[in-house]
């Protein structure tokens, strides 16, 4: 595949949103054919599959998986991989590192299993770059003032979930890098940029500076 996939990951309240909207401006303004997506989302079942586990408790932990999983095989299928083949460059917010340290580390699901799924719905494709912000849940969960299903878990859950993310970034250095999301907006979005540039130079795609 000749595109570029570019994953952001991270806590409630990492700042990943804006993150992922600033690159894509980044590049967008330096002439790249770019797009940014999320996770649950970005397709009609995947909108809808994102409202029903926003609006709903999900019991079993399997149940909420399958659904995110269901919603990532569409997404894959529709958007990613149709971008990607055109050779384009997308910027994604969480992809299956989510389910791994959400369903898996969060909530206990085997991370082997969670992994065979991943890779059935996505038939293989995995990112090329994997940004952590990573952050204190005490503080991302103050800063994100949202009150969905997930960030209402206890905090035992999303120092799990940080704990998840850190050992996956550690088991594949090549693909992640680590951001420390506490400190100051534009220091966050100044070194993101530097990490994606860094990583097109090393595939011979030099970004226009500016
Ligand atoms: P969303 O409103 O998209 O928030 P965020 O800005 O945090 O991404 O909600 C998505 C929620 O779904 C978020 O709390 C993380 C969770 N999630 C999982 O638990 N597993 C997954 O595989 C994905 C993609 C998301």
């Amino acid at each position: 595949m000749r595109g570029f996939f570019v994953s952001v990951e991270g806590g409630e309240g990492s700042g990943k949103t804006t993150v992922c909207q600033h690159l894509g401006e980044w590049l967008k303004e330096r002439g790249y054919p770019v797009i940014v997506s999320s996770e649950p989302g970005s397709t009609a079942i995947g909108e809808s599959i994102r409202q029903l586990l926003l609006m709903e408790r999900v019991r079993d932990p399997k149940t909420e998986a399958l659904l995110f999983l269901a919603a990532r095989a569409e997404h894959v299928d529709q958007v990613l991989r149709p971008h990607l083949l055109d050779g384009g460059i997308v910027i994604c917010d969480r992809f299956t590192d989510s389910t791994l340290a959400y369903q898996g580390f969060g909530l206990g699901l085997a991370i082997g299993e969670l992994e065979r799924f991943n890779d059935w719905v996505t038939a293989g494709l995995k990112p090329d770059l994997t940004i952590l912000l990573d952050i204190d849940p005490e503080l991302g969960l103050k800063r994100s003032q949202r009150e969905t299903v997930f960030e209402r878990r206890d905090l035992s859950f999303h120092q799990r979930v940080r704990a998840g993310y850190l050992w996956l970034a550690k088991r594949e250095p090549h693909r992640f890098r680590i951001v420390t999301a506490s400190g100051a907006l534009e220091q966050v979005l100044q070194e993101t940029r530097r990490v994606v540039e860094d990583a097109l130079i090393l595939r011979g795609i030099t970004v226009v500076s500016g």
